[in-house]
């Protein structure tokens, strides 16, 4: 049998720990191998409790362990490009999570070092590798809807922990980096194209000096109107509509899909007065064990991974056009 691809983490991150590291272990091709924390007890604890084999004291350490052949990086915002950098020089592949980068030219960097040193880099959009989008996509994109014309998304939290990073400005805190970047990425994944302009309104919670409330407009080629609001202080909720001349397909639970029931796509006709939509379920499925599992698979095919550093960087345009739009009262072009 052929040895299995080692992959490394770094930072006891509550994502990493709860959900994709549980969701990657027991895979044919892949192996969680090393847990790195500032904190080498932290390290070795987590690691014994989730069953990883090695632990490390620094992320430097696990980086520059030839044993690690791929590294997932669910640091801070803020360290999100500097440490896939240095992975990346240290000939690593790296998967890298949302919003990969707050600056999209520091994404010009990465490519660069990734087509220098050969290695896979992706951005951790889960949503990406789950079928339930992959369905959305492929039945707006059938024409079954009529022509798409509005596309609507609500994603939202109740958080005021100070010491939350979402809380934290230079961790790169604030509802749009941490949510608002998933209504960008699934209706430009579902519609396959790219919004030209944009405009916003923020409001910023007056301690954290995070954005807290943020309502955006993209324009889409063809008069698509795409809005939504997310907010890290409302009662939690999400959804996704695409609304076509005929049909509208509404994704249920767009982003924080479960793992242990099967995720539904409704199609409605247009009675609202006694609806009865046509519901698509899906095969029960762990969206986070799909990510990593295409992740690896891209690194043994050597193929493209799911979401490309080229895609990341158009994401990170249109994130940071919302906030140019916002500050400066008015549209702003996507580059
Ligand atoms: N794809 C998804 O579904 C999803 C869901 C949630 C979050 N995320 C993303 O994952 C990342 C982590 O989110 P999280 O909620 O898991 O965060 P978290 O629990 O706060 O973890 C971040 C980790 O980064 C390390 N770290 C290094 N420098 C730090 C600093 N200055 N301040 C705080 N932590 C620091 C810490 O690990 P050590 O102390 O062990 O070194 C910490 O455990 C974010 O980028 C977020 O956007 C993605």
């Amino acid at each position: 049998m052929t040895e299995k691809i080692k992959w490394g983490v770094l930072g006891a991150a509550k994502i990493a720990l709860e959900k994709v590291i549980p969701a990657m272990q027991n895979s044919p091709i892949h192996e969680v191998y090393g847990l790195a924390s500032r904190d080498l007890d932290k390290a070795k604890i987590s690691a014994q409790e989730l069953g990883i084999p090695k632990a490390y004291g620094s992320y430097e350490d696990l980086i520059n362990d030839p044993e690690i052949d791929v590294i997932y990086n669910p640091l801070p915002n803020d360290l999100h490009v500097p440490y896939t950098l240095k992975c990346i020089e240290a000939g690593k592949h790296v998967l890298c999570e949302k919003p990969l980068a707050m600056n999209p030219e520091e994404i010009d960097g990465l490519i660069e070092a990734r087509d220098k040193h050969k290695v896979k880099v992706g951005e951790a959009f889960m949503v990406a590798s789950n079928p339930q989008w992959i369905k959305a996509r492929e039945i707006v994109q059938s024409g079954q809807l009529g022509k798409i014309k509005a596309v609507h998304g609500f994603f939202s939290y109740y958080n005021v922990q100070k010491d939350n990073i979402r809380n934290i400005p230079e961790s790169g805190g604030g509802g749009i980096w941490d949510i608002g970047c998933y209504p960008v990425f699934t209706s430009r994944f579902v519609l396959g194209k790219d919004p030209g302009r944009v405009v916003s309104m923020l409001e910023f919670d007056p301690n954290f000096r995070t954005d807290r409330l943020g309502s955006v407009l993209l324009h889409y080629p063809d008069d698509i109107h795409m809005t939504f609001t997310v907010s890290t202080q409302l009662v939690p909720y999400q959804r996704m509509l695409f609304y076509g001349e005929k049909k509208l397909l509404e994704v249920m639970i767009p982003f924080n899909a479960p793992p242990d029931q099967a995720n539904e796509i409704r199609i409605h006709d247009g009675n609202f007065l006694n609806p009865q939509p046509e519901i698509i379920r899906l095969p029960v499925s762990n969206q986070y064990t799909m990510q990593a599992d295409a992740f690896t698979q891209a690194i043994l095919d050597d193929s493209e991974v799911p979401v490309t550093l080229e895609n990341a960087r158009v994401n990170a345009e249109v994130l940071h056009a919302i906030f140019e739009s916002d500050k400066l009262e008015k549209w702003i072009d996507v580059k």
